[in-house]
């Protein structure tokens, strides 16, 4: 009886070592993805030019930052050191230096550069808001400012946002400073300075609420169309995408095909989608809000990759990941806009990106 029950149990240890072993060789051959033969980057997968607006002091000083820029994009913004307040702090200095180091990394990385902005209502440095003259110096002041920066960067910078945010949601023109010393007609004259300084530069009109006005989109492609025919040099238009996870895709649509209608160049310039727009401030990322998120990026991509291949300039996004953009700081709220998360990792977004250029 005894010796029964021992060789039970020993059958038993064997039954049990045996199913172990099963379920262990089982495990090993649940198929592992295979590795891409190519390991992808935007720039290797987007059939356009694909930027990113960047932060120099992050470019000079993170090795992940400026790895992660140089392999995945292939066009560049500043996303402030161009801009005139960085470039010309006071009347008799302009400052090249982070701009100069932007120029820098492109060449050696072989990127576009993408300028970023010669005159907006923002940006304005207090030598040129307590600048006191006639309206011919106000004219001189925009003058040299434009022609100083585009002669500088000549041969550099492909293309130039030249006029940015000079118009309303009502479609009205925006009553700043420019308006109020130069004139209803400066964008005008704006573009002609700058395709004197460079005749080779695109020059392109940047606005934002293309998507989600129809009354402001109607007023910009009014503004452009009125500058082309009158024969001011204006080649695109920039759009910047500011936008959220909740935007219609038909309002994304009519924006795009608008723009592309005109026969200019199109560049969606700013590209993010923020998933926060009411400013939850404790809003939690969920993988369903991550997907919402990929499926507007890959409506956007799809979108803007069927237009015509010759106006494609290009998506740019506004900064690189989730880490440096400028939404939390300027909103004052968490959100994840971008296709990488905050440890530089690719988001179901990112991956929608290289879907949407297929
Ligand atoms: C933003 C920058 O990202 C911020 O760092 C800065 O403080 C303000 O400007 N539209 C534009 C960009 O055209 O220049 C703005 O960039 C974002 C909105």
């Amino acid at each position: 009886m005894k010796s029964l029950l021992s060789k039970c149990f020993f059958l038993g240890m064997l039954l049990f070592v045996a199913a172990c072993t099963k379920s262990t060789k089982e495990e090993d051959t649940v198929p592992v993805p295979p590795k891409p033969a190519v390991d992808t980057s935007l720039q290797k997968f987007l059939p356009f030019k694909v930027g990113a607006a960047v932060n120099i002091n992050l470019l000079k000083n993170n090795y992940r930052y400026s790895n992660l820029v140089a392999k995945e994009f292939n066009s560049l913004t500043a996303e402030n050191a161009m801009k005139f307040s960085a470039l010309h702090p006071s009347e008799n200095t302009f400052s090249w230096s982070d701009a100069d180091y932007l120029v820098s990394f492109a060449q050696a990385n072989n990127k576009r550069i993408h300028g970023h902005t010669l005159l907006w209502h923002q940006s304005v440095p207090s030598w040129v808001t307590n600048f006191q003259g006639d309206s011919a110096a106000w004219e001189a002041l925009v003058k040299t400012h434009i022609q100083t920066v585009v002669t500088h960067f000549k041969g550099k910078v492909t293309s130039w946002d030249v006029v940015n945010e000079a118009l309303e949601d009502n479609g009205t023109m925006r009553n700043s400073l420019w308006l109020q010393k130069l004139g209803p007609d400066y964008i005008a004259r704006c573009f002609q300075y700058a395709h004197e300084a460079d005749p080779a530069a695109l020059l392109f009109y940047n606005d934002y609420g293309h998507e989600y006005s129809a009354t402001k989109r109607t007023a910009i492609i009014n503004l452009v169309t009125s500058l082309k025919n009158r024969g001011i040099p204006v080649h695109g238009i920039g759009m910047q995408f500011h936008t959220r996870y909740t935007q219609p895709d038909a309002n994304l649509a009519a924006a795009i095909n608008t723009a592309a209608a005109t026969g200019l160049q199109v560049h969606i310039s700013e590209l993010d989608i923020a998933v926060n727009p009411e400013n939850n401030p404790s809003l939690v990322f969920t993988p369903a809000l991550k997907e919402q998120q990929a499926s507007k990026y890959l409506f956007v991509v799809r979108t803007f990759n069927a237009i015509t291949a010759n106006q494609k300039f290009g998506i740019t996004t506004w900064n690189v990941t989730d880490a440096d953009s400028w939404v939390p700081t300027h909103y004052n709220r968490p959100d994840w806009p971008l296709p990488f998360d905050a440890n530089y990792a690719r988001k179901p977004a990112y991956y929608s990106m290289i879907e949407g250029g297929k």
